[in-house]
């Protein structure tokens, strides 16, 4: 083989090929193996290759989007290994691949392809996987842009979608055809936060010879890996917690191999490449989603039940409340905490709505979530029943919270003051530390 056919502008000590690095570099020094750590320990070290005798600890950001060869031959050998090692952006960049191998690590996948946006992610899984002629069947409530790219989009590819109150799983198999290619579900769906039953779709799935593809971006692999419960492939809209700062645009998907190298296929020839830098800032987010997820849970478990016992408040929908409709499978999919949204409905309707969001002083009104800052937002409108405003504007009488790092007695405090001016010191309770989870 020609001499560096394999580690062009690779960040030292990463691994060759930019693949996968497996546990020897840990089992080497004799500490615990990579599939015996901890999800936290995880978090911190996931796609580190530990091989090299010198690495740094943090990855070069390595913006050029083309390597050059004094060979061609060079060039036509990378391209042949496999899998391909890239030498232009679209094939793939030293720092796309780090978090590819982070979040494939994180979410148990055999590998994972990262792109633009979490909307990129989500459409070219379908257009990977999917036919003329193909049915999808999707949660009634699922992402909102994933429902009109369904109805809007892939129609014109001939792609026809049957959507479904998943929840109900002889729904689900009653729709179920000979043409289903495709079960899509959130996780955590969105503004009903109800959960989906993810074994038991999974078995729905196969059984029809299809793919269970679930957007687990409000649950994170910290509290959740629906490939862990059977389904096929994993979505993630970085942008929100596993960024975590508001400062990045990016998805993910992960799953085994032979799922993600299609999806790869079309990222390189329809183009949603993800850049060098919001790759970079995801996999940095990434390393501290374990303390800011468990922070964010245990403090939305407080502001859901304060938000519950006020009277202007007439229902919260939040997985970790006891009386979620859902608990018990919330106890099974989200055991260590259910994650920082949540959605409530106020009394006294759209109205009431506007002038509590005007009201917030330290909780801005943003329509995006997953960041350090507590947001307030109207759910995405639901497409079939919802009406907007004469300027195109969509208001109602709901409201979504994403909950972020404050101490919790200062965000309720802010919705206390913004609802009806309660005491905040009454209903905050302590800021007492939270306790991490293993
Ligand atoms: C659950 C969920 N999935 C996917 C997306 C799309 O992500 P992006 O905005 O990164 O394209 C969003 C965006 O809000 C989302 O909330």
């Amino acid at each position: 083989m020609l001499e560096g056919v394999g580690r062009v502008g690779a960040p030292p000590g990463a691994s060759d090929n930019g693949r996968h690095v497996g546990p020897e570099g840990l089992e080497a020094v004799g500490a615990v193996g990579r599939e015996a750590m901890r999800h936290r320990t995880r978090a911190v070290h996931a796609g580190d290759d530990w091989s090299g005798a010198v690495y740094p600890l943090t990855d070069p950001i390595s913006p050029s989007t083309v390597f050059a060869f004094r060979d061609p031959e060079i060039a036509n050998l990378r391209r042949a290994m496999d899998p391909p090692e890239p030498n232009y952006s679209r094939e793939g960049l030293p720092n796309v691949r780090a978090l590819e191998r982070a979040v494939a690590e994180l979410e148990r996948a055999g590998d994972a392809c990262a792109v633009a946006s979490g909307m990129a992610a989500i459409s070219l899984t379908m257009l990977a996987h999917l036919d003329a002629g193909d049915r999808v069947i999707a949660s009634a409530d699922c992402y909102c842009d994933a429902q009109s790219l369904l109805t809007q989009e892939l129609t014109r590819f001939g792609v026809g979608t049957d959507f479904v109150d998943t929840g109900d799983l002889d729904a689900v198999r009653r729709a179920v055809g000979t043409s289903t290619r495709l079960i899509y579900v959130d996780t955590i769906s969105n503004p009903a936060m109800r959960l989906a039953d993810l074994e038991p779709l999974a078995t729905i799935a196969h059984d029809a010879g299809a793919l269970l593809c679930v957007d687990n971006t409000f649950a994170t692999p910290m509290l959740c890996r629906p490939l862990e419960y059977g389904a096929d492939l994993v979505i993630h809209s970085a942008t929100k917690f596993l960024g975590g700062h508001h400062d990045l645009t990016a998805g993910v998907v992960a799953g085994r191999q032979t799922v993600i190298d299609p999806i790869r296929r079309c990222g390189y020839l329809f183009g949603p490449t993800l850049g060098p830098w919001d790759a970079w800032l995801a996999l940095r987010g990434i390393r501290t989603l374990a303390p800011r997820i468990a922070w964010i849970s245990e403090t939305a478990v407080r502001v859901a039940s304060f938000l519950q016992a006020h009277p202007e408040v007439s229902s919260v929908r939040y997985p970790g409340l006891p009386d979620h409709p859902q608990a018990e499978l919330a106890r099974r999919l989200l055991p260590d905490g259910a994650g920082g949204m949540l959605a409530f409905d106020l009394e006294a309707g759209s109205d009431a709505a506007d002038k509590v969001i005007r009201g917030l002083r330290l909780i801005p009104y943003a329509p995006s979530l997953g960041g350090p800052t507590t947001t307030v937002c109207y759910p995405p409108r639901d497409l079939t029943t919802d009406p907007c405003e004469e300027d195109g504007s969509y208001r109602c009488g709901t409201l979504r919270l994403s909950i972020g790092l404050e101490a919790p007695s200062d965000i309720i405090a802010d919705l206390a003051m913004a609802l009806d001016g309660l005491p905040a010191a009454v209903t905050a309770g302590g800021d007492e530390a939270v306790r991490p989870f293993a």
